[in-house]
């Protein structure tokens, strides 16, 4: 890990052992699917075009539109945030303002480009006024989701905060408790941290964050290597 990626990230330079420096991105790698990569790609676009058109919540009365996801789909790795802001809102792309811009920061201190990684939230529109979704938007919004981890079936998923990782790993998960430590859901690790915008707000997270996301690359590489994968317990 070079001394600019971790300053990207805003952090000290530290030693980093075992880190890969081989440039290779998660787009070699052959992900968890048993789908043809054109095969994920039209069906993740024959979703997004259905999930456009949703009503299931009041939300798409609010916002301007639906912000699917981005990314690789077939890298292996879905990142899953709470729900689209202003920005996002405004471009129809997840992850692009403030929070989305550290975030980018943070992926390339771990070696990941933007573009290699799928990138979402747990609710595709923008709840008025940067609200936290209710948990009835969060299930309405929750097939999206599963739709789509049923044709990527990515291995490592990585929820941003606290209403990600309630989201997906249920009510009583505290993010602060239990960042770092590995979860499962079905056949995928999931590992919850914080939001990249509770970084901007309490730089002093980013050191965990930090920790967390060196967790996921190592076992990211583990799985593509056909390693034996890292066991449950904290990163940090
Ligand atoms: N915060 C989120 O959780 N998701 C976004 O896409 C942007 C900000």
């Amino acid at each position: 890990m070079s001394r600019e990626q971790l300053s990207l990230f805003g952090l000290p330079p530290e030693p980093a052992p075992g880190s890969s420096e081989d440039g290779r991105g998660p787009d070699q790698a052959g992900g968890g699917g048993s789908v043809g990569v054109r095969d994920v790609r039209t069906l993740l676009e024959a979703l997004g075009a259905e999930a456009a058109r949703c009503r299931a919540c009041g939300l798409r009365d609010t916002c301007r539109g639906v912000v699917f996801g981005e990314g690789d789909p077939e890298s292996g790795i879905i990142l899953v945030g709470e729900a689209p802001g202003g920005v996002e809102d405004e471009l129809g792309r997840p992850f692009v303002g403030p929070a989305g811009q550290l975030l980018d920061r943070i992926l390339l201190a771990v070696g990941f480009r933007r573009e290699q990684v799928y990138i979402t939230n747990t609710v595709l529109c923008r709840p008025p006024g940067n609200r936290v979704p209710s948990p009835e938007e969060v299930a309405a919004c929750r097939p999206w989701l599963d739709r789509r981890l049923a044709i990527m079936k990515p291995d490592i998923m990585v929820c941003l905060g606290a209403s990600a990782a309630r989201a997906v790993l249920g009510r009583d998960l505290r993010i602060t408790r239990d960042r770092g430590r590995w979860q499962t859901l079905g056949r995928m690790k999931v590992m919850p941290t914080f939001h990249p915008a509770a970084l901007l707000r309490d730089p002093s997270k980013k050191r965990a964050v930090w920790e967390d996301m060196k967790a996921v690359r190592a076992e990211w590489e583990r799985l593509r290597a056909g390693g034996p994968p890292e066991s449950e317990g904290r990163t940090a």
